[in-house]
């Protein structure tokens, strides 16, 4: 079984990139190796490595500079994706990619089911919602899991975020009215090379799932157990999403109903707390 993986550097690509190397001839790809950006590279890409599976880990991620970047994050997250989902139908290889809790508007109280109608707040919330569409539109074999406030033991993300603040700050501020369930991106990629190797995956119709850790927090709750686990005492206030403008809406509830993909596959991610515990060991 030929992969190719694109964006391999990323959080969850660099995850994938060792989970599913076992599984087959893995074609593993950073910004350098294939710029989503140049959709002819994308084209002769496909048909040197002529993929049974084409996981799609690169996307603009920036969610707030996305606001003044929209060409951008639609170059990646739209026209970019149309034309893997287009090479995949081509010669019949399945798509793998990744969309978020952002497009939803987090008004739901309960956790978000794949049958939810999406409601985007923000341009990356928009842009991934049309890369979803285009993928569902395209004819092609897909699977595409929609995640939430991932991190992992590189990148940029929350945790590194808050451990390099706690070195300088004496009181760290939190945002504390955003519900959600941090997942590792090494959960994620686990899940993945679960779903790659199911026996009968070439039998499974095509479709949308979520996938995020198991139970939910806040930011600030997310923060409080960052620290705690590291032994920093370091006062933590919640504070109101308002009392922390960026330019990006967030939803006020990102959690992901997971059923759906633990009745097709048997996945399950481990609590949140769980995936943060192996994290923080990871990075000591
Ligand atoms: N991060 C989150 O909290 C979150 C939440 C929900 C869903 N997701 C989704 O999960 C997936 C993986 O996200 P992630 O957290 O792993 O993101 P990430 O760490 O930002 O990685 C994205 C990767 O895409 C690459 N990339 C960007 N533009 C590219 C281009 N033109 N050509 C090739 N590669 C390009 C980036 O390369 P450079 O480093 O060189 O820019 C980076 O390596 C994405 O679909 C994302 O939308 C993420």
């Amino acid at each position: 079984m030929r992969i190719l993986l694109t964006g391999c550097k990323g959080q969850v690509g660099s995850a994938l990139a060792r989970a599913v190397a076992p599984l087959g001839d893995l074609s593993a790809c950073d910004r350098h190796g294939l710029d989503l950006l140049e959709l002819q590279s994308i084209r002769s890409t496909v048909a040197n490595v002529k993929p049974d599976i084409i996981i799609n880990a690169a996307a603009y991620t920036a969610v707030d500079r996305a606001e003044r970047e929209k060409d951008l994050a639609y170059a990646v997250n739209v026209e970019a994706v149309k034309e893997l989902a287009r090479e995949a139908n081509s010669i019949n290889a399945l798509l793998i990619h990744f969309s978020t809790d952002y497009v939803f508007d987090g008004e739901k109280p309960t956790p978000y089911l794949e049958t939810d109608a999406p409601n985007p707040m923000s341009v990356y919330g928009c842009s991934k919602l049309e890369g979803e569409r285009a993928v569902a539109a395209s004819g092609c074999r897909y699977f595409i899991f929609r995640t939430s406030w991932v991190y992992g033991p590189t990148g940029r993300n929350f945790m590194h975020a808050i451990l390099a603040a706690a070195k300088t700050k004496p009181e760290l501020r939190v945002v504390d009215d955003q519900r959600g369930a941090p997942t590792s991106s090494e959960a994620i990629a686990g899940a993945v090379a679960q779903v790659v190797a199911s026996p009968g995956l070439s039998r499974k119709a095509s479709g949308l799932y979520h996938l995020s850790a198991g139970g939910e927090t806040t930011w600030h709750g997310f923060a409080t157990a960052i620290l705690q686990s590291k032994g920093l005492k370091i006062l933590v206030t919640a504070i109101r999403s308002d009392e922390y403008p960026v330019a990006a809406r967030r939803p006020t509830n990102s959690l992901l109903d997971n059923s759906k993909i633990g009745a097709t596959f048997g996945i399950a991610l481990p609590d949140w707390r769980q995936g943060m515990a192996a994290v923080i060991a990871a990075i000591h």
